[in-house]
């Protein structure tokens, strides 16, 4: 399966070099990390759903006109992505407070925040991605002002498009972050969303019982963490009910 070579490994993915110069594979794996990697799990067909929901998330964004790294999936835990100058930023973007900004806030968790808010954290796992701001951004040269700008309104327009997304399935859309690069095209350069979008790296409440169908499951030792990111894949209608072909493996052909 892999005897590309692999040019990163990271908590929850693998990037292999691609078939064609400017193309990497991106491999989803079954680890779960949270606390910096000091919790570290297997969970059995998360990698396989997450490819899966990232990939219904992509390919809507590149048809709206949002510019992403995916090209297409190539089969249960690999997508071949165009290569990109990752900018070092995890971007966070807030509808409802939870997580750290409660923490960091003394806000109560659930409440609705006044409008949606962007975070930049610096993506450095040895200082623990510490937040930072614009001004930290463009003085130490992470991005220039109109890649921030670019930055900002890709974020918005992702937020936008996802609130929908999920409000359309019965699931509120509490936070989530993203990644960017850049990609570069003949002598032109934009800001593209990359890495991935999925439960990873969402907040997503059903807005009904308020339960958790995301990796917070995990961080709190809440337990069917597959099972929540399944739930998210079906009501999306990437899963049929009752279908268990993503974690039974060789049923799933598609
Ligand atoms: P936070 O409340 O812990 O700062 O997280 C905000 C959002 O970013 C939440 O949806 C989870 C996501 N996130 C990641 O995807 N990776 C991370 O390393 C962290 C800290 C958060
Ligand atoms: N990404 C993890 C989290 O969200 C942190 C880690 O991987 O160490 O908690």
């Amino acid at each position: 399966m892999n005897r590309r070579r692999k040019i990163y490994e990271g908590k929850a993915k693998d990037l292999y070099e691609g078939p064609e110069p400017g193309t990497l594979v991106q491999y989803f794996k079954d680890d779960a990390t949270a606390g910096d990697g000091a919790k570290h799990e297997i969970l059995d067909g998360k990698g396989v759903l997450n490819n899966r929901i990232s990939e219904f998330v992509f390919t809507k964004l590149n048809m709206l006109g949002i510019p992403t790294h995916f090209i297409r999936r190539i089969n249960m835990r690999e997508q071949l992505i165009k290569e990109v100058e990752i900018v070092p930023l995890e971007v966070v973007v807030r509808n409802v407070a939870a997580g750290s900004l409660v923490k960091r806030l003394g806000l109560e968790a659930g409440t609705q925040l006044p409008r949606s808010i962007i975070e930049f954290y610096y993506k450095d796992d040895a200082l623990h991605d510490p937040m930072v701001s614009e001004e930290h951004i463009t003085a130490f040269g992470w991005a220039t002002p109109p890649e921030l700008d670019d930055i900002m309104s890709l974020a918005v327009r992702v937020n936008d498009f996802l609130t929908g997304l999920f409000m359309g399935v019965g699931i509120q859309l509490v936070d989530f972050k993203i990644e960017v690069g850049r990609l570069y095209e003949g002598d032109t350069m934009r800001i593209v969303l990359a890495d991935e979008i999925s439960p990873d790296s969402c907040r997503l409440w059903d807005i009904k019982t308020r339960n958790k169908l995301d990796k917070d499951r995990f961080r709190q030792d809440l337990g069917g963490v597959v099972e929540a990111y399944r739930e998210v894949a079906q009501r999306l209608g990437i899963l049929v009910e009752n279908d268990n072909a993503l974690t039974t493996g060789p049923r799933l052909v598609q």
